[in-house]
């Protein structure tokens, strides 16, 4: 009896290694369909294909490093998933030019049932009904330019706060953490902006600030994870869950709190076209497209982690090349000086008059693109440069690399915002380059939002403080642990005032 048992388990456990042998087989040797004429591909190793050359950096710059080396437009294989690197900006504009509704979807969501990277993200959503339903809800009641003069008063409110704020801490000779302060501000404009006065208690805005952080960092190990595709990323994502349920469910709670009591007080009309929108369309009133109460706080926990990072880190990034490049400092002082003068705050309606301003943060966007990959997924194969691209494979393009290309920048890695003061010829063919907002249908809907809070952001602290630095130069490091480009040491000054606060304290 015990003699067949061993023979019975003996048995099981050569169909099991017989039959996990056979899965990895599958998922790592199968060939991919039509894998002929496909884009160059560097030597790979069995069994990883060219995972060994993505981990010796930063993602976007093991990238970087291997187009430069390969060339533009390659062909990779991360175990079986295919992957094609594009790196150089005639070809990208070519892509989005000629096959830009094929790009157009992010895959899959990584988890189900969270707010976050779950599959009631927009961000994530596929080219469809309800991602054209929430781009055009944007365009008109937050991000379009007559959505955005509409709420011009709101921005003028929180900058006020913002100034203070840092006025305070150089009179009591504190430190201020910039990517802290601005990311503050960011996101009590972008919280009134959506829910109104309901949003404007100080802890909403710390707490989803925090949320934001921690996001940002489970974001980007959710991608990489992403990208080893199945069974590994699934595996590491499951690793990831518990955590990123948590953060979800708790920045679910406190978006669920404020939408309460939103709708318990519409009474007093709080203003936000956003959050009426939205709501209209859960409802069911004449709505063109039903959406859920997820739907709502997924896409506002989204807008605030990549509205809300994004424009923060631009913010720290664009004052430390200031710091570390004085001759710009003073040039934009000046500019500044010379139209708004000593005693008003900047305003929005003085940003077209100030050139060097917004050279100097498109200068920053260019050397620091906040998203340095934007990853997009084939919906059907096709055929760029004559080569085959299958169906499904993701599409990589390497915005980070693309601006620093010595074949498309002059000293690409300089900070010389004049580069975007040129002739006329010269910025339509800087726009064409520049892929900080990304490009094609997916691209950015809020760049107009996210220059304007950078722009004032940089403009309040140049006009009104000197910034006083431990040590000579800013270092310029990069954390790779966030999805958005960050700094890996936090940029902290102690503001000196400059010139009278105009503003009661
Ligand atoms: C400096 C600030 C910002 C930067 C650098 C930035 C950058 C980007 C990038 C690179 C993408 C991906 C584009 C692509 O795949 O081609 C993106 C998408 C997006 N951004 Fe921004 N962004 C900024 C500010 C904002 C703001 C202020 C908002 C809204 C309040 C916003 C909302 C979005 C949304 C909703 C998407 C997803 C679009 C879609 O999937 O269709 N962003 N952004």
């Amino acid at each position: 009896m015990t003699n067949i048992d061993y023979q019975n388990s003996f048995i099981l456990i050569i169909i099991c290694l017989f039959s996990t042998f056979f899965v990895l087989f599958v998922y790592f040797f199968k060939k991919p369909k039509n894998v002929s004429n496909l884009p160059p591909s560097p030597p790979s190793l069995p069994f990883i294909g060219h995972l060994h050359l993505l981990f010796s950096d930063s993602i976007h710059k093991s990238f970087q490093k291997i187009s430069s080396k390969y060339g533009p437009f390659l062909h990779l294989r991360i175990f079986n998933i295919p992957i094609v690197l594009v790196s150089c900006a005639s070809l990208a504009y070519e892509i989005f030019k000629d096959h830009d509704v094929n790009i157009s979807s992010r895959g899959a969501a990584a988890m189900d049932e969270c707010i976050m990277f779950g599959s009631y993200s927009f961000l994530k959503a596929p080219y469809g009904d309800y991602w054209k339903f929430i781009k055009k809800l944007m365009a008109t009641n937050m991000l379009g330019p007559q959505a955005l003069e509409r709420s011009r008063g709101v921005r003028t409110v929180e900058l006020e706060r913002f100034h203070r704020n840092l006025f305070d801490k150089a009179m009591k000779k504190q430190s201020v953490d910039v990517g802290e302060e601005a990311l503050i501000l960011v996101n009590s404009i972008l919280g009134t902006m959506s829910m109104g006065k309901c949003f404007s208690e100080k802890n909403n805005v710390v707490k989803i600030s925090e949320f934001v952080v921690e996001i940002s960092t489970l974001g980007q190990k959710i991608f990489l994870a992403q990208m080893l595709g199945k069974p590994l990323g699934k595996l590491l994502i499951s690793l990831l869950k518990k955590k990123t349920v948590d953060v979800s469910c708790k920045f679910d709670e406190l978006l669920e709190r404020i939408m309460v009591k939103y709708e318990e007080k519409v009474d007093e009309h709080q203003g936000t076209e956003t959050m009426e929108a939205m709501l209209a369309a859960y409802r069911g009133e004449n709505a063109e497209y039903k959406i859920t109460r997820n739907h709502i706080k997924a896409l506002l926990a989204e807008l605030f982690l990549g509205a809300g990072d994004t424009s923060s880190s631009t913010t720290q990034w664009a004052m430390a090349e200031l710091i570390n490049n004085p001759k710009s400092l003073k040039r934009l002082r000046e500019e500044i000086d010379s139209v708004v003068g000593e005693t008003r705050l900047i305003q929005e309606t003085d940003l077209p008059k100030l050139p060097y301003l917004q050279a100097v943060i498109k200068e920053s966007l260019r050397l620091h693109p906040p998203g340095v990959l934007l990853p997009r997924e084939l919906e059907q194969g096709c055929k760029i440069e004559g080569l085959n691209i299958p169906k499904g494979t993701t599409l990589v393009i390497n915005a980070y690399a693309m601006m620093r290309d010595p074949d498309s920048w002059k000293d690409p890695d300089e900070f010389k915002p004049e580069r975007f003061l040129g002739k006329e010829e010269e910025k339509r063919e800087n726009v064409l380059k520049f892929l900080s907002f990304g490009a094609g249908r997916r691209g950015c809907p809020g760049s107009n939002l996210g220059y304007i809070m950078v722009e004032l952001a940089i403009g309040v602290m140049v006009q009104f403080f000197d910034w006083d630095i431990e040590g000579e130069k800013v270092n310029m490091e990069e954390d790779s642990r966030r999805i958005f480009l960050a700094m890996a040491h936090p940029l902290k000054f102690t503001p000196l005032p400059r010139i009278r606060n105009p503003l009661p304290l």
